[in-house]
């Protein structure tokens, strides 16, 4: 039987309460889903690709059916070889929309048999990204209900 694999890319500097609620749906409906984190992102990242992988690891460990990973290049090549038919993504506030739609055209110009999905996180964590956590964590802010625990650590830890 034809396996379902979706990819969930981003750049999870740090993962957040909002993208585990996007894996824990994913996880639901695919057979297997990978995580990845984009290497080649125009952002300077707070975490090395290590410490984020390794956070995504601790918080995905009740999920048998998810994994992490990291690619560099071409998001649809990397679905490709992965043999994923389906992108995931996030999809939080109407600001979001147009972003996402110019990529998953973009995506689907480039290969056209694979699905972008969009999942809509629970709406308290419809405002929050990583960019934010970060802020927080800088200045001290309460970052609990933000961040699973691992990555609350983590983030006190890089700030102290
Ligand atoms: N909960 C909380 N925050 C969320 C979220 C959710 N459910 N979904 C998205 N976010 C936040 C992220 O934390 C991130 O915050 P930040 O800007 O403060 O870092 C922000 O929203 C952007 O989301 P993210 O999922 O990290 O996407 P991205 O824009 O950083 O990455 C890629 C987009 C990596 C998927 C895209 O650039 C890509 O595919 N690159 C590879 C090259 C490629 O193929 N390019 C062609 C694409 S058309």
């Amino acid at each position: 039987m034809k396996k379902n694999t979706a990819v969930y890319p981003g750049t999870f500097d740090p993962v957040t309460n909002g993208h585990l609620d996007i894996i824990e749906r994913a996880s639901g409906i695919f057979d297997k889903v990978i995580v990845t984190i984009a290497l080649n992102s125009s952002k300077v990242p707070l975490f090395t690709k290590e410490e984020r992988k390794s956070m995504i690891k601790e918080v995905i460990n009740k999920y048998k059916n998810v994994e992490v990973d990291s690619f560099d290049g071409l998001l649809v090549n990397y679905a490709a070889k992965k043999k994923a038919n389906t992108i995931i993504r996030g999809l939080r506030v109407l600001s979001d929309f147009e972003y996402e739609f110019q990529m998953s055209l973009t995506n689907r110009k480039l290969a056209p048999d694979i699905n972008t999905i969009f999942l809509m996180p629970n709406e308290k964590y419809a405002y929050l990204n990583s960019s934010l956590v970060k802020e927080l964590a800088k200045f001290k802010g309460q970052i609990k209900s933000f961040v699973p625990e691992p990555v609350r650590k983590k983030l006190e830890e890089k700030f102290r």
